[in-house]
């Protein structure tokens, strides 16, 4: 199969950047296809630590061509500083880095926006990044977005951002204004050679029978249609948003791989209904080093919820899992999983409510499967883990009805176990 994609089952950071990392060894070409900055995908690469944002996280393939989609927000300055510390590591982007012309910007307007927006009320705070992509993709559908196509032009440029700052309310002075737009037609005369086309581009790697990955960003929860909304975040994160985020079909997609930890977590505001407020959920918060990659904040840490993540397996048509983080989890006496929900009226629940206010009235049901005390970090296949690990990752796979093919025990690459 040549075409597949990694998606984030969650509420994010489920470990999709170590998975793409370890799969991008046997593909051709690695694509980002949502999200922006928001994002904080972590690789160990020879023992030290790369948090991406924008960056795919094949770029340590060296052979691999790596590609932004039209349905990714970037912000020029953060790229640049990606760029810059991969560079200092020998990492080269020529020739293998392409960036669709299609792709809006998140300009600095954008994260002004952004916090203003979560400072307006306590209760409507959504916890954001504060990286400005609400505020980006709002302007991209309300058709002012400043495009990378536009970055030819400093008349153009010019244009927009002052039409921008007036469209929210905002002056900007002739000097800002001369700034960014000199700094971002820099930007463009130095990334020129990476714009591209890119349906062309995929049709030809299609054509030419290439191996192309998708590396989703976010979480199926997070999504903008089908996520606990308003807390969400703004793109489309589910498999059904790959094909319209990138321009081409649907249809050609092989196979789709659905990344879950093996507990939940959740940064910032939003529904959790199985999160922990004891002190197995400080363990696991310090076991899995739960601090948000992009922002440091605290992840809230919580039991595995199979009614939400079946839904994810559901709306995305999930052909295989991965099970990442299993290591966190040694340690913790009695393990539980959530099998169903109770609402209000007594009523048992199994599926994911469209109003997902409702998740704060209900109570979970839990199942409790014993746990094991074995570091596991050091195993090498399904046979080596303790039986009740290999129990725990068997009910989840029947909770799910999916078969889980990968197991990750450890942030590095050699911590992968297929089945
Ligand atoms: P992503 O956003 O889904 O790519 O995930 P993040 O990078 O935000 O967060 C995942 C964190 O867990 C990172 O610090 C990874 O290095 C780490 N990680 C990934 N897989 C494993 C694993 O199997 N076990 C442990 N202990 N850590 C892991
Ligand atoms: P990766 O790709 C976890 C969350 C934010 C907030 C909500 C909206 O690393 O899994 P936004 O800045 O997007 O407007 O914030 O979404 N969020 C993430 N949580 N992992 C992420 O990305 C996230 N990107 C955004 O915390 O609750
Ligand atoms: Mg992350």
């Amino acid at each position: 199969m040549s075409i597949k994609a990694v998606l984030g089952c969650l509420y994010g950071d489920e470990g999709k950047a170590k998975i793409v990392d370890v799969l991008a060894s046997d593909v051709d070409v690695v694509i980002r296809f949502q999200g922006g900055s928001n994002a904080g995908h972590t690789i160990l690469y020879d023992d030290n630590k790369f948090v991406f944002h924008l960056i795919p996280s094949g770029i340590f393939h060296e052979k691999q061509v790596c590609i932004l989609a039209s349905g990714v927000v970037i912000d020029p300055f953060q790229l640049d500083v990606e760029m810059k510390a991969l560079q200092e590591q020998s990492i080269t982007f020529n020739g293998r880095f392409f960036i669709d012309e299609r792709v809006s910007l998140v300009l600095p307007i954008h994260k002004v926006l952004d916090e203003k927006n979560e400072g307006l009320s306590k209760d409507k705070m959504i916890g954001t990044t504060r990286r400005g992509i609400g505020p980006a993709y709002a302007d991209s559908v309300s058709r002012i977005a400043v495009k990378i196509y536009d970055l030819h032009s400093k008349d153009i440029l010019r244009n927009k951002i002052e039409y921008i700052s007036h469209f929210h309310g905002f002056d900007i002075s002739k000097n800002d204004l001369g700034i960014l737009v000199d700094d971002l037609a820099d930007f463009g005369n130095r990334m020129k050679w990476s714009f591209v086309n890119l349906p062309y581009k995929i049709d030809e790697y299609i054509k030419k029978n290439k191996k192309i990955l998708f590396e989703g960003a976010q979480g199926s929860l997070l999504d903008v249609y089908f996520g606990t909304y308003p807390y969400v975040t703004s793109s489309h994160t589910i498999a059904g948003g790959i094909a319209s985020s990138v321009g081409f079909s649907p249809k050609k997609i092989d196979e789709v791989i659905g990344v879950y930890k093996s507990y939940f977590t959740r940064v910032g505001e939003g529904p959790f209904p199985t999160e922990l407020f004891d002190e197995i959920g400080s363990k696991i918060q310090l076991q899995g080093n739960e601090f948000g990659s992009t922002t440091g904040r605290p992840r809230r840490c919580g039991w595995f919820d199979a009614v939400s993540a079946r839904y994810s397996t559901m709306i995305n048509g999930i052909d295989v899992a991965a099970l990442t983080l299993l290591d966190v989890l040694s340690g913790i006496d009695i393990i539980k999983i959530c099998i169903s929900y109770t609402d209000e009226n007594k009523n048992i629940l199994e599926h994911f409510p469209a109003d997902s206010s409702m998740l704060n009235y209900i109570k979970p049901n839990f199942i409790e499967l014993p746990g094991w005390k074995e570091d596991i970090a050091n195993r090498k296949s399904f046979d080596d883990l303790p039986e009740n690990a290999k129990l725990y990752v068997k009910k989840i796979e029947e909770l799910l009805m999916i078969p889980i093919k990968i197991i990750s025990v450890g942030p590095k690459r050699d911590q992968t176990i297929f089945i």
